[in-house]
Parts: C-alpha cells; structure tokens; sequence
C-alpha cells in the first residue's frame, strides 16, 4: 500500500521488454513489412488498422487513435491503472521490480507477502474444489439464485465442517507461523496446535484490484451467529484499502464511470449474477480514505446503495462525508421496504433496480434533507441550526451552476433570500474547492491533426506563430493546448523538445515530438490565410465541444431537480442563454472563416 516506483521506472520496464511480446500475448500479431497489424481490440473493425512497431516500441491505431507503449497496452486491456499494470507486467515477465521501490520498502515482508499470496490462492482453489462436491453448499447457492456461472466467477468455494482441512493441507508446504500471519489457521490459546479459522462455511475469496486473493469471507447456511467471519487484517489484506468486487467491477463502469457501492458479498454476487456488473462493496464496514481512493482510482461517479436500516443510513451519511473530499460525484439510493440489494433485484427484477440506480438521488440534497429532520423553519434557533448544520456541504461544492441551485433550494424551503443565505453560509470558514480538476478533454483525430500541422508550422515557419499569437486570444479555447505550446515557444527561440518537459504535459509533448520527428515539413503555401483557417477550425471544434459539454451539465443538473420547483425554470433558462451564447460565438467563428 502507498508503494512508490523510481522516477523513470516505466522506461526501465519497457527497456526489458519487447512491445511485440506483450501485444501478441493478448491477440495475434501479423507481420506487415516493418510493422506488426492487428485488429484492434480497443474498438470494432473489420479491417487491421491497429499497427504495432517494433523499433519504436508504441502502438497506434489508426482507426480509432489509442496509442502508446507496451505498460499503457496492459493498463487498457486490463483496466488497471499505471501501478497495478507495471506490477502485473513484472510478475508476467518476472521482471523484479521490488529494486525500484522507493522509501526503503522491506523487500523481506515483501517476499511474505508473495508466500501469503501463494497459501491463499491455494486455499481458495480447495474450497472451491470442496463446493463442487458438497450438495449441501450447492444447494445453498442454487436457493440464493446464485448460477454456477456468478460461482466460478467469483470462485465461491466451501469449507468443510473440519478442525485441520486447511492446516493438514497446507503444512507441509508452508510454516505454521506463515499459515497463521494468512489467517487461515488460528493458534489454539490453552493446548498446542492450531485449527482452521474457517469451518462449515460459504467461502467468498477476496480479491484485490488485480485478481490476486487476499483474504476470505464465510458465512454459515443457517441462522448460527456470527453470520459472516473474515481474515483479520494481513499483510496483504486491509480491511480499509479493498473493496470486494473492484476487480471486476471496473470493466464495467461503462462510459459514466459509474460504481454501485453495497454493503455486503451477498450484494456484490447477487447484483452482478442479474448483470448489474459496477458494483463493489465495502464489507460491513465503513468506508475510508482508503477506499475513497481506490474508487477515484477508476470512477467518476458513485452511487451509494445500502440496506435501508437504521445502520445502513448512518453508514450512508458516513460515506457521503468521505467521499465528498474527493473528485467523485456521489449519489445515494436508499430501497424501501428494508430491502437490500440482493434482495430487492431478486424480487423487483433488474430493470427496475437499474431505473432505480440512474435515478439515485444527488448526495448533497440527499444530505441537506437529512439534516431537516427534527427541525421547524418557523422557529429562529433551528433555522440557525440548520444553517449550521448545511455549512460544511456548501463548502464541498465546487461547481458554481450547483452551488447556486442548492442555494435557491434551501432558500425556498426556509424563506430566507439567497442573498443572505449566501452570506450566512459563507460566514466561517466557508472555502470554494480549488481542486476544480482540469477537465478532462478528449480530441478527435482531425484536432489532434490540425494541431500538430499548426505547430509543425510554427517550429518551422516562427513568423506565422509569431503572427498569429498578435492577432488572436489563444484564451478564447477552452482547451488549453495552444495557450501552454505557446508560452513555451515564446520563451524559447530555439526549439528543444527537452526544454519542454517542465512546462508541458506528456500529452503536450508527445504532439510535439512527432511534429519534430516528421522530417517532411511541407511548408505554408498561402500565408497567414492558411494558418488562420487552420486557427479558426480548432476554434470552431473547441466551440462545438463546449456547447456539448454544457448540454450534457444541463441534463444532468436538471434531472436533478423536480421539475415542477421554481428553481426549474430558472436553472433551464440560464443553461439555455449559456448555448445561446456559444451558439452566436459559433455563428462568429462560421463568418470568419469563410
Ligand atoms: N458482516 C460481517 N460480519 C457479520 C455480519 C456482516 O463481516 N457478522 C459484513 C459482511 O461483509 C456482509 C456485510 O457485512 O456481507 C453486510 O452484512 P449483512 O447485510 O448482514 O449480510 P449480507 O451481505 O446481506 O448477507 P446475506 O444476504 O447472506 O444475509
Ligand atoms: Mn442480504
């Protein structure tokens, strides 16, 4: 946990590897001349434009643009991100990459860790085969609707009713003392020996992001107490770090990069077996730092969807509290009728836990609700303590259209006029979110070309960019690609890709290392008209990008507010001159560019 890799350990890694090796391990290279081609996995084609280069080591695709080195190959295949992959890649290749730790990690309880690793998945794999073979169990699963699919998905196995299945197993290959840090077996406290921690029980292996099992949950078949035993915390299990499901919950975040948060295994099972396959769940426990992580990690947004008892919804407000501290959005969706989730899909159907999911509530509202409870708006001393009571949630609020919504919200419910509420909220210590992340700006193919032609000109003709940088705002773009090129050509007469790698992105710079590379300038024909129209193009899409990007906000915000509040109409027209706007910037930008 909070491993940390030397700087530059992705080219050491890629030094030991060949590109070839590892793309061909996933889908069958042909040999085309210099290259390699494929069909590409990362969008549907019937002809190969997915082309591999050995001598520079990259991939590209020259249908749909994905690209890169063999470690961002593995982090989309696989869905992982850049650390996971690299360790994935060197246990593949048994590359040891424990040298390139940082902060002295312990190299010995790293090799412990392995072991563990190794008694775990061993264990798992005789549950699994026990459950096979145990009608008892079986039957259990086949009562909860659990197919034998969602089974050996998730390896779901059983442990015998035995004191020494596990420890007769497994001793002679491992140590008592290791078997015991596993938590597998337990030292028995009055006698010699050890038994087996899990006995009679349901197993559900915990896997971590990587598919690696770390520990174990068991439930009984019957009502005995307690219902669920786990591993205890491990060296290679954190309770506060892992969230049962993840691993394969984030193949399927789809394109809101949405996750479903439950509360228990049998949710997670249930859920994914009726094909609701974005869910992970956090064991019973509360949510942490840790697994707020770990979800910003691969989403974008959560929805948190607990029991509906007592416990549940203070474990709710719990989890909103923790994850508004990080870029996520959250919503809530509370089931009535003290139904969970598993549940509530098995006798609603999926269809309508799903409807039920996309129309989860905004976590703020869910949360400026609560705190109503108990409260009356005509009297002073509770309007006060309300508002008390609100203050910290505004201050997680970082987009303004939001923000001035929930403000009208509340303004209406307590009579108060949102100018004073506004003044009331921000008395103490109220403090707008700096962390408005850059948003993340994704370009076509035909942008990233004309891009890399414009400062291909630039580096080759100075005169145009020194023109064209007189004559316009590169402001005016809301992706700031041209305003950051600019600054760095403007300080730098001569151009020196390396000078560039403080200043700009690695996205940045890659555009610019092909326009470097590319040793045939055709140069600018028809004079600043040329590179102007070329200007005006990215200008245009810039536009037309926005527009989208504040339609969809539109949608989104509004489907959060009834629609029939006054605040509606409001939000509706001020989203509607907002693309009236654009739409004249675009009209703009039309005439000009002929
Ligand atoms: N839990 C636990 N120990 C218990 C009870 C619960 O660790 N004694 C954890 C388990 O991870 C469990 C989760 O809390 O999955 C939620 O508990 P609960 O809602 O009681 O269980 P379900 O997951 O709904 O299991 P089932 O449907 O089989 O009753
Ligand atoms: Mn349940």
């Amino acid at each position: 946990m909070g491993k940390q890799y030397v700087d530059g350990i992705a080219d050491i890694i890629l030094e030991r590897l060949n590109i070839i090796d590892v793309v061909n391990s996933y889908l069958p290279l042909k040999k085309t001349g210099r290259n390699y081609k494929a069909l590409c996995p990362f969008h549907s084609e019937k002809t190969p434009s997915f082309v591999v280069s050995e001598e520079k080591q990259i991939f590209h695709c020259f249908g749909c643009g994905a690209s890169g080195s063999a470690i961002s190959f593995v982090m989309k295949m696989e869905n992982l991100d850049f650390i996971d992959a690299i360790e994935q890649i060197g246990d593949r290749y048994s590359l040891n990459l424990d040298e390139y730790l940082v902060k002295k990690y312990d190299i010995k309880s790293h090799e412990e860790q392995e072991k563990i690793f190794n008694i775990n998945k061993l264990a798992a794999k005789g549950f699994y085969n026990v459950l096979k073979n145990n009608s008892k169990a079986s039957e259990y699963l086949i009562n909860r609707k659990i197919s034998e699919d969602t089974r050996r998905k998730f390896g779901l196995g059983f442990a015998p009713d035995q004191w020494d299945y596990i420890y007769k197993n497994l001793r002679m290959k491992y140590s008592e003392l290791l078997l015991e840090k596993s938590g597998l077996i337990i030292k028995r406290e009055n006698s010699e020996g050890y038994y087996d921690r899990f006995r009679n029980r349901i197993i559900f292996p915990i896997f971590d992001i990587r598919g690696r099992v770390i520990g174990f949950g068991g439930r009984v078949m019957d009502d005995t107490l307690p219902k669920y035993l786990n591993s205890p915390d491990t060296p290679v299990f954190n309770k506060s770090y892992h969230l049962y499901g993840m691993n394969f919950a984030k193949n399927h975040l789809g394109d809101r990069k949405q996750i479903v948060i439950v509360e228990g295994y049998m949710d997670v099972i249930s859920l994914f077996d009726k094909g609701i396959k974005n869910v992970a769940a956090s064991l019973g426990t509360s949510l942490t730092d840790g697994h707020g992580k770990l979800i910003e990690r691969y989403a974008k947004e959560v929805v948190l969807l607990y029991d509906s008892d007592q416990a549940g919804i203070k474990a709710t407000r719990r989890a909103v509290d923790i994850l508004s501290r990080f870029s996520l959005k959250v919503k809530v969706l509370s089931l009535m009728d003290g139904l969970d989730p598993d549940e509530y899909v098995i006798k609603f159907g999926k269809d309508k836990l799903q409807e039920m999911i996309d129309n989860s509530q905004d976590a703020i509202e869910y949360m400026l609700d609560y705190y109503k409870e108990g409260l009356k708006f005509t009297i002073k001393s509770d309007l006060i303590e309300y508002i008390d009571r609100i203050r910290p949630i505004f201050s997680t609020i970082s987009n303004s259209i939001e923000y001035e919504l929930y403000i009208k919200k509340i303004a209406h419910e307590t009579g108060l006029s949102s100018e004073n509420l506004i003044k009331e909220l921000k008395h103490s210590k109220f403090n707008k979110k700096e962390t408005d992340k850059k948003d993340e700006i994704v370009l076509k193919l035909k942008d990233v070309k004309l891009y890399r032609r414009l400062f291909e000109i630039f580096i080759h003709e100075r005169k145009y960019f020194l023109e064209l940088i007189q004559k316009f705002d590169f402001d005016e773009l809301k992706y700031k690609l041209l305003k950051e090129v600019s600054e760095f050509l403007l300080a730098h007469e001569k151009f020196e890709i390396s000078d560039a790698i403080d200043v700009l992105s690695l996205e940045e710079i890659e555009m610019l290392k092909e326009t470097e590379d590319n040793i045939e300038y055709v140069p600018v024909k028809n004079g600043l008209k040329e590179v102007e129209k070329i200007y005006y193009e990215l200008l245009l899409s810039d536009k037309l990008r926005y527009l989208q990007k504040i339609k969809e906000e539109s949608q989104k915000v509004l489907s959060n507010i009834n629609n029939e509040s006054p605040i509606y109409d409001k939000t509706k027209m001020k989203y509607a001159e907002l693309q009236h706007e654009i739409n004249t910037q675009i009209a703009d930008i039309n005439k000009k560019r002929g």
